[in-house]
């Protein structure tokens, strides 16, 4: 057998497979090799149980808020460099490795800790339900696969809501929505076709390949979420099999003033998001809206056809909007 110094081996071995000169980081606990080699005081406990992709402008921050007041979830620590959001599986930190994410979800000491929590009177100790909310995820093509390498059974939640609401530029990534979704949705539906998953959905033949299982992805209505948080939120702790539930209806209330709901902190007083978030727009001109509908109308259906086949339902605005541009 001949065979090479590692570098040159390395250097070879690259020339060979270019492909694999980004890295992939899998999950050490899914490759037992890679776990008997990891320190031991590393556990797959501190990589986030779901995500919570953007895309960005259709109401992530209040997500993201609403989840973290929930007695047993958990965000990531703050990112000095990104705000809140750790921006890990879009950009240059994946190259920072695993470590560097996992400190992310770890207490001081290093470990995910138990902690008390009461719900509904009751009290307990509980290991939180990680998660990560980054916005950004929802727009970049390596994520997908990223994303799936290291979180294969990771739940995913996308809210999405109806495209001509408001004016401007910005509205154009969010319109942009079903095929994203659709997109990045595309490397679990790979696996799940080589596991024998009974219960993946698969799309028919030629019509995006899209094979989900159903119980990973959520796709919020941006709407409900909006004007009736407390009832998203009471699904949404269904769908991640959250138990005992949390009632958020004495902790939402609608604020008149910042026109949204918000946290409630005493009798007379809430916690609404910042001012940048929230804002009041004037309404769409009718031509731009039936323009918008109209070019989006193919991903819009798109995206009532996979919500089928995911047995969720199809938001009020996705029907009026097909329905206008029909
Ligand atoms: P604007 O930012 O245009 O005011 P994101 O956090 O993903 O960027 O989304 C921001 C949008 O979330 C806001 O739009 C607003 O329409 C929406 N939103 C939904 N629920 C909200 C809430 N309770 N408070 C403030 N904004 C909320």
């Amino acid at each position: 057998m001949v065979t090479l110094p590692p570098v040159l081996l390395a250097e070879k071995y690259f020339k060979m497979h270019p492909d694999e000169l980004d890295p992939i980081w899998g999950n050490p606990c899914d490759d037992p090799r890679h776990r008997k080699i990891w320190a031991n005081n590393k556990t797959c406990e501190s990589l986030p149980q779901f995500l919570v992709i953007g895309p960005q402008k259709t109401g992530t921050t209040a997500l993201y808020t609403f989840l973290t007041m929930h007695p047993t979830i958990s965000s990531n620590k703050p990112s000095p460099e990104t705000f809140e959001e750790v921006q890990f599986f879009n950009g240059k930190n994946y190259y920072r490795g695993l470590d560097w994410y996992m400190r992310f979800f770890m207490s001081e000491n290093g470990t995910v800790e138990q902690r008390n929590v009461t719900i509904n009177n009751q009290e307990s100790l509980k290991k939180p339900i990680l998660f990560e909310k980054s916005a950004t995820y929802f727009d970049n093509e390596l994520v997908p696969r990223r994303a799936h390498a290291l979180l294969p059974r990771a739940k995913i939640l996308v809210p999405a809501h109806a495209c001509p609401q408001r004016p401007g530029r910005r509205e154009l990534h969010v319109l942009r929505g079903a095929d994203r979704v659709v997109n990045f949705t595309q490397e679990s539906q790979r696996s799940a076709e080589s596991v024998s998953e009974p219960r993946s959905v698969r799309a028919a033949p030629g019509a995006l390949g899209v094979v989900l299982l159903p119980q990973q992805l959520l796709i919020i209505d941006g709407d409900e979420l909006r004007n009736d948080p407390v009832s998203i939120m009471y699904r949404l702790q269904q769908f991640l099999q959250i138990d005992p539930l949390f009632d958020y209806s004495s902790r939402l209330r609608y604020d008149k003033n910042k026109g949204f709901y918000c946290q409630v902190i005493s009798q007379n007083k809430n916690k609404c998001l910042g001012r940048n978030k929230g804002r009041q727009y004037p309404a769409m001109d009718s031509k731009s809206a039936k323009y918008l509908n109209v070019y989006y109308t193919t991903h819009n259906s798109a995206l009532v056809k996979m919500l089928k086949r995911l047995d969720q339902q199809i938001p009020m605005w996705l029907r009026e909007d097909l329905g206008q541009s029909s």
